[in-house]
């Protein structure tokens, strides 16, 4: 089971968390027994902006996520 965390505060929220999330929801329905995702309103990373959106994938924590990021480290997990 892959745990993913996503922050889905308002800075993290204004630079793109919420299309992150949608993409991971999609894969959640793929695979519902090995992804957990939870939704956290702020990993107070978000101090720098730069650093927003934050997901972290079990102990990995990934700042500037990108979609297709994310997602690969979320397969790499599962497979
Ligand atoms: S709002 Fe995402 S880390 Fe603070």
């Amino acid at each position: 089971m892959v745990k993913v965390e996503i922050c889905v505060g308002s800075h993290c929220s204004l630079v793109g968390a919420l299309n992150i999330l949608d993409t991971l929801e999609e894969l959640q329905e793929e695979y519902p027994e090995q992804i957990e995702i939870n939704r956290v309103e702020c990993l107070d990373m978000c101090g720098d902006i730069k650093n927003a959106p934050v997901v972290k994938v079990d102990d990995d924590l990934i700042t500037s996520a990108q979609t297709q990021m994310v997602i690969s480290k979320v397969m790499e997990r599962i497979k």
